[in-house]
């Protein structure tokens, strides 16, 4: 066979090992020829690509980031996005493609499969928010990441006497900054699927003061937003492509709103891209390797329009269509579980 491969979207750690695993069966275990594509779907739109080859895939196992690149581009957003992508597939003779991606990446490879595109998914984000895998791969080098930096900024928060704001990553689900909180022990958590009111925050610092800590870490996901009607508002930024607004922002708002309101001395950390960046860890190499591996065996069964996906310890296929239908977001109850560690 031959097949594509592309990222699109925002990158993660264990993307590479992807690749590789991909690579290393389609050439050795089926005899196919793979061709990357750059940069995601605008590598299929204007057909940038290089081929790849087990030498060109060596030593990419414990990389950080993609040799391929990766963008936001939509196909759909221009006006022969279709078409063209079906010129570059006639133009590699491609008998399908594996598209590696979140929500938005593999909402395309679903559309596309719908308008007869053989195309197979895998799921990454460090978001964790994709519906139908228990876990994606990049969630947890995040994880560990944020977990770390909570744990540093404990320890001069402590020092100091002041109140550190972490913003975490997480667009429409609070998964990085829930198990990162839980694991730093922090004292407020904030996620995007219940809005917050700034007031019961502050209420629960000055708690901690009475209760002589008179220091605190608040971890906040970057899509928390404030509850409606309460004394906290938040503009929005600009779109992407896919129609997301560019985040950021809520750490340092907090930081002003808390020290206005307690008096006491406030600082914001935001991670950012730090939670993208380096090598993955031994779990994310190990996930991605195997949702590698059962891609290029579900383009050798036929299975387009599925998604491999991890269901308890097994990876299995999913169709593309039930994975992109909704957000994995954090369940209500999972997360006021917790509420008696806050504060
Ligand atoms: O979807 C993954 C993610 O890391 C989100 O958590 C974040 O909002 C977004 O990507 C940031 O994207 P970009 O790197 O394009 O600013």
């Amino acid at each position: 066979m031959r097949i594509g491969v592309l990222i699109g979207g925002g990158d993660c750690p264990g993307l590479n090992a992807v690749i590789r695993a991909v690579v290393r069966k389609a050439i050795d275990a089926y005899e196919d020829e793979v061709v990357g594509f750059r940069d995601g779907w605008r590598g299929v739109l204007e057909n940038a690509f290089e081929p790849l080859t087990i030498e060109s895939t060596r030593g990419i196992l414990p990389r950080g980031g993609t040799i391929l690149g990766s963008s936001r581009t939509n196909p759909y957003k221009r006006e022969d996005g279709v078409e063209r992508a079906r010129e570059t597939f006639a133009e590699h003779r491609l008998d399908g493609l594996i598209a590696i991606g979140g929500e938005d990446t593999l909402g395309v490879a679903n559309r596309l499969h719908g308008d007869g595109v053989n195309v197979i998914g895998v799921p990454k984000t460090i978001d964790n928010d994709l519906a139908a895998t228990d876990v994606t791969f990049g969630f947890d080098t995040a994880l560990q990441i944020a977990t770390e930096a909570v744990d540093r900024l404990h320890t001069t928060a402590e020092s100091h006497h002041r109140i550190l704001v972490v913003e975490v990553m997480g667009r429409s689900a609070g998964w990085i900054a829930l198990h990162a909180g839980i694991a730093g022990g922090a004292d407020v958590i904030l996620i995007p699927e219940q809005p917050f009111d700034i007031e019961d925050v502050c209420r629960l610092i000055r708690r901690r003061h009475e209760r002589e800590r008179p220091f605190s870490i608040v971890v906040a996901a970057e899509g928390a937003v404030p509850k409606e009607g309460t004394t906290m508002t938040l503009a929005t930024g600009d779109l992407d492509e896919f129609g997301h607004p560019r985040l950021g922002g809520i750490g340092q708002r907090l930081e002003g709103e808390i020290e206005t309101r307690t008096g006491f001395e406030t600082r914001a950390t935001v991670l950012g891209h730090v939670q993208r960046g380096g090598t993955p860890t031994a779990f994310d190499r190990v996930l991605a390797t195997r949702l590698g591996l059962a891609a290029i065996d579900a383009a050798h069964d036929g299975r387009w329009g599925m998604m491999t996906a991890l269901r308890s310890t097994e990876i299995e296929l999913v169709a593309l269509e039930d994975a992109v239908a909704e957000v994995r977001r954090v369940p209500l109850g999972e997360y006021e579980r917790y509420g008696v560690l806050f504060g």
